[in-house]
């Protein structure tokens, strides 16, 4: 199913347009009128997926003039949910084809982590090599939540990369439909813990799998990305006595990096280090096919969202021998937090236990992956479907 734009929208320049006015898609059902787009500049192809969302709202923020996108993929389970991402992207286009993968993966991550909550996803598009002022930021995010406020109640934003639990309480000032804001504001705060919890959880899983034995001293990581998750699983790592090789686009992590002892590497070259486990915790779209040629580990356990730049790449690690924990599992810790912490007398020792649990269910997929001949990919997207076709 092509996307369509809006016959009336001028986005065809890059991330600084303005005044483009607001197009609203309600999927497949509904009207399309306009041209097909594609993005020729995207790791993940406009071109190449399909289009099956339940609505995606692309509008210029009346304050920002950024283009802001919100894609609701399902509500078959409930309310969607998933965070706002603010990220330079080349064309407008790239960050549409973001937000309709990343909102699919979150009716495949809410699912298969157990929640009544649907799937989507925004996206404040940048221009590249922009740093937006606080001023910028704040405008950026009341845009945000008027196009959240817009959506009924259909869809409920966090934080994702590029905002924080502090930007998520100015978009609280245009909807209430968005969680996440500090505690100090009566928000429960960022989910990043929760997350790299359910990664640490994953990494065991696997280690088990692979080895026998969950022990991660002597055990070599390659982590790539030290922001919010990456950052807290490496010190975590490295405290258990694990072997780091780490690196990020942000040099400034070189610091964290040799406070935990870890090597540092180039981007590049942490692809094709020879160790246990590459822990992939950047953006997405990082396992291209020539990506899992070169990979020298056992196996793939990390946070980022769309690890696999295509749906073949599952079978090619699995030919390869190397073992994938399904990123929408492992990263599911996030959206348990929100999703349980939000809830009236939540109990902190019962999302930590839910989050655990993330363990168990990657080792489940491995083992049904094995027993019926089926990438570990099929086997959690089997797991989701249950649930969704059961809704
Ligand atoms: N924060 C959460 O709770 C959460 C939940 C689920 C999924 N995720 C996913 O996990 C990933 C990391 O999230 P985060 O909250 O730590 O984000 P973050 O923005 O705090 O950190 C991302 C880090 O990755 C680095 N990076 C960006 N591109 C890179 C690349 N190509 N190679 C190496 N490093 C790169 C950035 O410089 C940054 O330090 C994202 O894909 C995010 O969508 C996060």
């Amino acid at each position: 199913m092509p996307v369509y734009v809006g016959a009336r929208s001028k986005l065809d320049g890059n991330c600084m347009t303005d005044n483009l006015g607001v197009s609203s898609f309600p999927g497949p059902q509904g009207p399309h009128t306009g041209v097909s787009i594609m993005s020729s500049t995207s790791a993940i192809r406009l071109d190449t997926l399909p289009f099956d969302h339940e609505r995606v709202v692309v509008a210029t923020g009346a304050r920002s003039s950024l283009p802001i996108i919100v894609a609701v993929h399902s509500t078959a389970l409930g309310q969607a949910l998933g965070g706002a991402r603010m990220w330079a992207y080349e064309h407008w286009t790239d960050a549409l084809a973001d937000a309709l993968r990343l909102s699919e993966g979150m009716t495949l991550k809410n699912a298969a982590a157990g929640l009544n909550r649907g799937g989507g996803k925004s996206v404040v598009c940048l221009p590249l090599g922009t740093t937006l002022t606080d001023e910028q930021k704040r405008n950026a995010m009341l845009d945000l939540g008027d196009v959240v406020e817009s959506l009924g109640g259909s869809y409920m934003t966090a934080e994702d990369v590029g905002t924080s639990a502090e930007l998520m309480a100015i978009v609280a000032e245009r909807t209430e439909h968005v969680c996440g804001l500090p505690a100090d504001q009566g928000g429960v705060g960022e989910p990043a813990d929760a997350t790299s919890e359910g990664v640490h959880a994953s990494i065991l899983a696997t280690l088990d799998a692979l080895y026998g034995s969950k022990d991660v001293a002597g055990r070599h990581f390659v982590i790539s990305g030290l922001g919010q998750v990456g950052g807290r699983l490496a010190t975590r790592l490295a405290s258990e006595g694990a072997n780091l090789t780490v690196t990020d686009v942000n040099v400034a992590k070189k610091d964290l990096a040799a406070s935990l002892g870890a090597t540092w590497v180039d981007v590049a070259a942490a692809l094709t280090v020879d160790a246990d486990l590459f822990v992939p915790c950047g953006l997405g779209g990082v396992l291209t096919s020539q990506v899992i040629d070169e990979l020298a580990v056992r196996g793939v356990v990390g946070a980022a969202n769309n690890q696999l730049a295509d749906h073949t790449g599952a079978g090619q690690l699995a030919a390869r021998g190397i073992l994938w924990a399904p990123d929408f599992v492992v990263n599911g810790g996030g959206v348990i937090y929100l999703d349980m912490a939000m809830q009236p007398g939540a109990d902190a020792a019962a999302i930590a236990a839910r989050v655990t649990q993330i363990g168990d269910v990657v080792a489940k997929i491995f083992r049904d992956s094995k027993a019926n001949g089926i990438t570990t990919l099929e086997a959690a997207e089997q797991l989701a479907a249950a649930r969704l076709d059961a809704a």
